[in-house]
């Protein structure tokens, strides 16, 4: 059975812009998969819907079996950890707290307000802080680190989540090339060894051929590649990246 199933979701902002359109699509469980485009193909849009932060204009989503709705949404957050360009940490707290917002998402929501948790929330949090390298930095403030270990701690936040999928909006955008393929090292490995699904979306081809199992190409809102990265032609990747700019030729060469 697939993990997440999207059928026919489209996305047409306030401004009448069709950001997403009617796509169907469906992530397995334990798959690797990067959603690959240039800037403005509607990756966020994409990856936003999926878990709830956009709502679609169009069609429907399951999570593991439960369609998407106002009511089953808290449920199916849960399932889906989250990992953002910009990290999202609080940066005045310290790096462990920031990791133990993520067992959160099974609470009530008063719990979270008042930063309670349980000495399985800790285990956890230590789990996820070894298993993403960073033990030492438990106690340090989360703006003291270095955006690769910034980045770790999101992926350690998603881990805290015990989630079935890691949604991965531009993971490694902020980070310098070698941090770059280091974190994206990072996630396939708890993909392959937490049987952990991830979805990644990412503006670079060489980062996409080496670590997906499976590349989604979008353009203008439209799924125009979706197989393995072998399968990705020179000619399929000007498909990909066709747009009436020039700025396509510098994302490539990245
Ligand atoms: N809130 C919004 N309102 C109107 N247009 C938007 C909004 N968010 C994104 N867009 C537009 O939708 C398109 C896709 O955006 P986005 O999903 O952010 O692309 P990507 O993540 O691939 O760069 C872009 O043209 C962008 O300008
Ligand atoms: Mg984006």
């Amino acid at each position: 059975m697939p993990l997440i199933h999207i059928e026919q979701i489209s996305k047409r902002y306030s401004n009448n812009f069709l950001a997403l359109h009617p796509t169907t699509l469906t992530i397995d469980p334990c798959c690797f998969t990067v959603i690959l485009g240039p800037s403005g193909a509607g990756k966020s849009t994409l990856l936003r819907t999926i878990n709830g932060l956009e709502q679609p204009s169009t069609g429907k989503i399951t999570v593991d079996g439960r369609q998407l709705t106002p009511d089953s949404m808290q449920r199916s957050r849960a399932k889906i950890g989250m990992v953002f360009q910009q990290f999202n940490l609080v940066g005045r707290l310290n790096v462990m707290t920031n990791v133990l917002t993520g067992c959160l998402y099974h609470r009530p929501w008063y719990t979270s307000l008042l930063y309670l948790f349980t000495k399985k929330d800790y285990e956890l949090a230590h789990w996820a802080l070894d298993r993403v390298g960073l033990t030492d930095k438990a106690w340090e403030r989360a703006d003291q680190l270095s955006g690769g270990q910034q980045q770790r701690v999101g992926i350690a936040r998603a881990l805290a989540q015990r989630p079935k999928v890691i949604l991965a909006d531009e993971p490694v955008a902020s980070l310098d090339p070698v941090t770059s393929e280091e974190i994206m090292g990072l996630l396939l490995e708890i993909c392959r060894n937490e049987q952990i699904a991830v979805v990644a979306s990412l503006h670079q081809v060489n980062l996409a051929m080496r670590f997906a199992d499976r590349i989604i190409g979008l353009n203008q809102g439209q799924v125009v590649f979706d197989d393995t990265p072998s399968a990705l032609s020179s000619d399929m990747l000007q498909t990909v990246y066709q747009r009436e700019d020039e700025n396509f030729q510098m994302e490539m060469a990245h």
